[in-house]
């Protein structure tokens, strides 16, 4: 089932998400739900903030053939090194990119959709999506890394976008 995502400055977008402490079946569609809905978009990455489950569930799949889904429950970042600055963009403020500094590698530990552990060691493009999917669980999205300024003129702009979408 595809989900309708929240756009940017939605409120909603700033809540904290809980852990999930029990794997019960609504966490395995809420994950299918979410990749179908980050296929669909297109996107390679999407939090359950950005959908209104204030859980802490991410779907990732930053593959070219769009075959390689990650489903992270509850991720922890147990070890981060170094320093890279790319082009971000989200689901939640689309149309919209900006450079955002991120940790160069990160090792992720988390559980699967059934409550597996893993780790996991990312580096490149699955870093920076890690961090900044893991952001929207504490209620921050990439815009607010940018200046104060430049933040208001994103804010405006989605609004008015909003606004002549009905
Ligand atoms: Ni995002």
């Amino acid at each position: 089932m595809i989900l309708p995502i929240l756009e940017y400055p939605d409120p909603r977008l700033k809540k904290v998400a809980a852990p999930v402490r029990t794997f019960t079946p609504d966490i395995a569609k809420l994950a299918a739900d979410m990749a179908e809905t980050m296929y669909a978009a297109p996107g390679i990455g999407l939090a359950a903030t950005q959908v209104d489950v204030h859980k802490r569930v991410i779907v990732m799949d930053i593959s070219e053939d769009r075959n390689e889904l990650r489903v992270f429950v509850n991720p922890e970042i147990i070890a981060a090194e170094g320093e890279a600055e790319g082009e971000e963009g989200c689901l939640s403020v689309p149309g919209y990119y900006d450079k955002v500094a991120r940790a160069e590698r990160v090792t992720v530990r988390a559980q699967d959709q059934f409550g597996k552990p893993f780790e996991l060691e990312a580096e490149g493009l699955l870093a920076v999506c890690v961090q900044h999917e893991m952001d929207h669980l504490v209620g921050k999205v990439f815009v607010d890394y940018l200046s104060p300024l430049k933040r208001a003129r994103v804010a405006t702009r989605m609004k008015k976008k909003q606004k002549l979408a009905g």
